[in-house]
């Protein structure tokens, strides 16, 4: 599939989707507290996004035959759950951090964006795992010039995170975004030899999401297909931001 480039027109689409996910993930973020179940999280995100008009597209989505369709409008993945986190019956416990990943769909357009969030109090060093995950999507952002490339904001991303002592989760990354939730170019957040290195042009939109862990690099997949854990138990959080690369500074198309 070929880099898409979008007219003013089209990115402001992309934006109205990007705020339909923001506001969501807003109420979300407030709902957010000991006691409430993933699943309760996700039944308010599908209210939400239907009260604006959007549809999901997380829910029925399937990356590859054999992988049962994507169950839920939210991806709810607490602690040591990297991404991919199914709603269910979990109950959200003092302490944890939990990451709200959500997009939508508003007249063809999508969006999609990811926060963590502290469940009432939390530990110095799960609030230091907050802030680092979160700089470091800003410097990923903050790299994402004309004339710059795909593996700048890979570079940004990696070089602050490993430089304060975490790891970046290998194998799911960043994607190019505007008709379908996934679209060209891979937006890694770490540089490997042999991989894709687009240059970045004014019009290409895409979803910058650095998932970043405490403790080591190395994931696995649960037997429910979906949900990505840390292999060593650690905490790990992801934030993400729908961006567009403009003549000059990038423009963050999910804002509320
Ligand atoms: N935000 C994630 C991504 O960008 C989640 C998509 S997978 C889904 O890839 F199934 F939950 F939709
Ligand atoms: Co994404």
């Amino acid at each position: 599939m070929a880099i898409a480039y979008r007219g003013k027109t089209e990115i402001e689409g992309i934006r109205r989707a990007g705020r339909v996910v923001m506001e969501v993930l807003a109420v979300l973020r407030a709902a957010v507290r000991p006691g409430v179940t993933t699943s309760e999280l996700n039944a308010l995100a599908e209210r939400e996004l239907k009260a604006r008009g959007a549809i999901s597209n997380f829910k029925g989505y399937r990356p590859e035959r054999g992988v049962p369709p994507y169950p839920a409008v939210l991806c709810v993945s607490v602690d040591d759950e990297v991404l991919h986190g199914i709603p269910g019956r979990r109950v959200l416990r003092e302490g944890e951090i939990v990451a709200l990943d959500m997009g939508a769909v508003v007249d063809g357009w999508h969006g999609d964006s990811a926060i963590t969030v502290p469940v009432g109090q939390i530990a110095a060093d799960a609030q230091r795992l907050l802030d680092i995950t979160q700089e470091a999507l800003r410097r990923g952002i903050a790299a994402a010039h004309p004339g710059a490339r795909v593996l700048d904001i890979s570079r940004a991303i990696q070089t602050y995170v490993e430089g304060q002592g975490c790891a970046i989760v290998r194998h799911y990354g960043g994607h190019g975004i505007g008709r379908a939730l996934h679209e060209d170019p891979f937006v890694p957040n770490y540089i490997e030899r042999g991989q894709a290195n687009s240059l970045l042009r004014p019009g290409m939109v895409m979803c910058v999401e650095p998932m970043v862990i405490a403790g080591a690099a190395a994931t696995r997949e649960l037997p429910d297909r979906w949900t990505v854990v840390t292999a060593d138990g650690s905490r790990s959080a992801h934030f993400e931001h729908t961006i567009a690369i403009t003549h000059g500074d990038p423009d963050i198309l999910t804002t509320a």
